[in-house]
């Protein structure tokens, strides 16, 4: 079934569109099947970690950045993240205290390989998070865990980097049960959030034709910044990402309290800014960094709930409202937006969105 694209144009649509599907499969083997709580290998062992390093490249990279928002404040693990081709050459320190995370939809990127290696070789414990079990990094690994999404035909990552949230978020609720860091009501509580997720994702993916219609203006333009705060910073530069890497329109993503450092001067009436705010405890300060972009003539869409939308009242050039998520899953629901604006965007342009031009699916070779 995985090798057809069935009723879809592209291998991207068709994997975008099977998320909730393949994360209520991941969660039917991660979550506990009659109780509130995560079920993961025992191998897995976060007691005796004094930090975590994660190390991936592209989208699999921004994953490994929500995540560090999660293994530090759910788990109070101090985290390192970075892309596999610096880490590998930048000669980090690493000791047995050390847990490194790789993390590869292939498995079989050289980079990321290259830097488990490197890892390995100075004493460090290493868990890979990966799609293809019977991969390399898997098999090097000390514990491999798969992200359980189904072969990904489409060039740009959409439903592994989702799997891989997925999975990540379990282990960062894992890491916080073993090290005391949440009770049995605050474990369940996550978990339930968990659960809902599919459903919301289906939700979101009924706003596609609101969001083809957003792409179609989005298509023209030159360049687009994606604006986010803590979790939702690591989603803006994904967003980024994917516009960049199917449609070829230069896409920035930013920290939304980065906007007045540098980026603001670039705002005008032809650059789109997407505002990836969901009501959270951070809402209020990316909406006032929106206000800064509207302040300006620019034009921001903004991506929220309902609620969210209400607050911000009038004024942002377009607006999409998504189901009301828990902070937890708002940056995996949030995904679904990103994808498909990036997808008819390219959709309009008229590019090959599942065999970009210079991208290859696994990057095998330095
Ligand atoms: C390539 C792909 C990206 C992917 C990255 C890492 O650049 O085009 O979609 O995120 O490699 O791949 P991996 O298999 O290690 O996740």
């Amino acid at each position: 079934v995985f090798a057809e694209k069935g009723p879809y144009k592209h291998f991207m649509a068709k994997e975008t569109h099977e998320q909730p599907i393949v994360l209520a499969d991941a969660f039917a083997r991660y979550l506990a099947p009659h109780r509130s709580e995560v079920h993961l290998p025992e191998e897995v062992d976060f007691a005796g970690c004094e930090r975590i390093v994660m190390v991936a490249c592209g989208t699999a990279h921004y994953a490994c950045h929500v995540a560090k928002y999660w293994f530090e404040s759910l788990a109070g693990i101090p985290v390192e993240i970075d892309v596999a081709s610096e880490f590998r050459y930048r000669e980090p320190p690493v000791g047995p205290g050390t847990l490194g995370i790789f993390v590869s939809q292939s498995g079989e990127t050289a980079d990321t390989l290259a830097a488990l290696r490197y890892l390995k070789g100075r004493g460090g414990r290493s868990l890979a998070v990966v799609n293809v079990e019977t991969s390399t990094i898997a098999r090097e690994s000390d514990v491999a865990l798969p992200i359980l999404a189904g072969p990904e035909i489409g060039v740009a990552s959409t439903k592994a980097f989702t799997c891989q949230l997925a999975l990540l978020a379990c282990l960062a609720i894992l890491a916080a049960r073993q090290r005391g860091a949440i009770d049995g009501a605050g474990e369940a509580g996550r978990v339930e959030e968990l659960r809902a997720l599919p459903g919301l994702m289906a939700t979101a993916l009924t706003l596609e034709p609101a969001i083809a219609e957003i792409a179609r203006d989005v298509s023209h333009a030159r360049d687009v910044l994606f604006l986010g705060r803590g979790p939702m910073y690591p989603l803006a530069l994904e967003g980024a990402l994917k516009l960049k890497e199917i449609s070829y329109i230069h896409a920035e993503g930013y920290a939304s309290g980065e906007l007045k450092h540098g980026p603001i001067a670039l705002v005008d009436e032809a650059v789109p800014v997407i505002v990836l705010a969901p009501s959270d405890a951070l809402f209020d300060k990316t909406v006032s960094n929106m206000q800064e972009v509207l302040a300006r003539g620019g034009r921001a869409l903004l991506v929220s709930d309902a609620a969210g939308i209400e607050a911000a009242g009038a004024g942002a050039w377009r607006t999409l409202a998504m189901p009301r998520a828990a902070p937890l899953v708002a940056p995996i629901l949030y995904a679904v937006p990103a994808q498909l604006l990036a997808y008819h965007a390219a959709v309009f342009k008229g590019t090959d969105v599942d065999q970009p031009r210079n991208l290859a699916k696994s990057v095998t070779v330095e």
